[in-house]
């Protein structure tokens, strides 16, 4: 039986949840997909570092050749983060003619709809549901789901370092900076955390979201950004005293052929849904025309969540290419002629 050969690009804190869950679930992936997955190669910047125990050390690299160049390599996960050099990666493993998986939604927001299309016009997929709420299948709700209806409205909680902290900070009383550390402890911030705290992260999110649920191609500094660097205990004592919880949101509207989006803290009523998911978890509510709202909510950071939608993508893409079927996953992204709405 053939088996399928992975590439992975970086063995941090999702790829090591990747490596985990691929050796745990080895038998049930292998039926899954039609064949065993074997992780070939794994690209890191330094060897020596600890990584899972999982990993035999001999599959590790810091020659992106190596994994890039490899012709047995069917599918390549992006689990590095950043834009360069995870772009040009991505884009060499494309033209190899290799399916990719990536959680980069930074690269996503930056290049997606280049990237998808170079990905359709190769016939491979471009796969990327850890980029949007770690372990909450949203983006295959868009993609697949809700592709008979209309999305008029997104609201989420998407960045779950920012709820993590507001939750840590408003329960228990800890400082801002006590609070993000552990976050950082937790493997839920990006390597630069600025992206978690200052909105730039769940703007990237909302990009690709849009990409989704609009159509939309948005240049991702387009999006009105706030981040939660100044909210200070004071706001959640007075926000607690009128009945309201303060939460970081990204939300997304569409209406005459305009597209608004917009992430920033706002005052939630304390019994209101969102105000009651706390920590890490995420919640995105999706309103379509024909379905009305619909909820979905988990956790939205950490290794093993992450890997959980990462590896997910990794079974689709690989069964698609057993059947012939590679590429289909990437021509279901339909892009529109969307305009940007002001924003007051
Ligand atoms: P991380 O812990 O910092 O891991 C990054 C990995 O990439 C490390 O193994 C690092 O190597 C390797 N790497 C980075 N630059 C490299 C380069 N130029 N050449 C070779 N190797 C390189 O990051 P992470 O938290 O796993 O996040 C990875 C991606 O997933 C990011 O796009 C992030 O936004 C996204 N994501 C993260 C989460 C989460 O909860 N953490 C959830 C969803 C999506 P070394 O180990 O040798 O340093
Ligand atoms: N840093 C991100 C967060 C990781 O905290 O939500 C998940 O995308």
């Amino acid at each position: 039986m053939k088996t399928v050969r992975l590439g992975l690009l970086g063995c941090g804190t999702v790829g090591g949840g990747v490596v985990r869950l691929i050796r745990e679930n080895a038998a049930n992936l292998a039926s899954r997909v039609g064949a065993p997955l074997e992780i070939a190669r794994v690209l890191v910047r330094d060897p020596s570092k600890e990584r899972v125990p999982e990993l035999s050390r001999d599959k590790l690299t810091t020659d992106p050749s190596a994994v890039l160049d490899d012709p047995s390599i069917d599918v390549v996960i992006e689990v590095l983060g950043g834009v360069e050099p995870a772009r040009g990666y991505v884009e060499r493993a494309i033209d190899a003619r290799r399916s990719v998986v990536t959680a980069n939604k930074m690269l996503l927001a930056l290049h997606g709809p280049e990237l998808v299309e170079r990905a359709v016009r190769a016939g491979v997929d471009l796969a990327f549901e850890a980029s949007v709420g770690g372990g909450i299948p949203v983006i295959r709700t868009l993609r697949e789901a809700l592709t008979s209806d209309h999305v008029t409205r997104l609201c989420g909680i998407v960045n779950g370092t920012s709820n993590y902290i507001l939750t840590r900070m408003r329960q228990d009383g800890l400082s801002f900076e006590a609070a993000l550390a552990e976050a950082q402890a937790k493997g839920y911030a990006e390597a630069d955390p600025a992206l978690d705290v200052d909105g730039g992260d769940a703007a990237h999110k909302l990009v690709v979201l849009a990409m989704l649920a609009f159509g939309a191609r948005v240049p991702h500094d387009a999006v009105y950004t706030e981040g939660i660097r100044d909210v200070e205990p004071i706001d959640h004592e007075f926000a607690a005293r009128f009945g309201y919880t303060v939460k970081h949101l990204a939300i997304g509207q569409k209406h005459d052929g305009h597209v608004e989006l917009r992430v920033h803290p706002a005052l939630l009523p304390q019994q209101a849904t969102l105000a009651n998911v706390g920590g890490v978890l995420n919640a995105i509510l999706l309103e379509g025309r024909a379905l009305g709202p619909c909820l979905l909510s988990g956790r939205g950071a950490g290794d093993l969540p992450t890997a959980v939608s990462v590896v997910a993508d990794v079974v689709d893409v690989a069964g698609a290419r057993l059947n012939g079927a590679a590429g289909l996953m990437t021509r279901s992204v339909r892009f529109e002629d969307t305009r940007l709405a002001p924003i007051d």
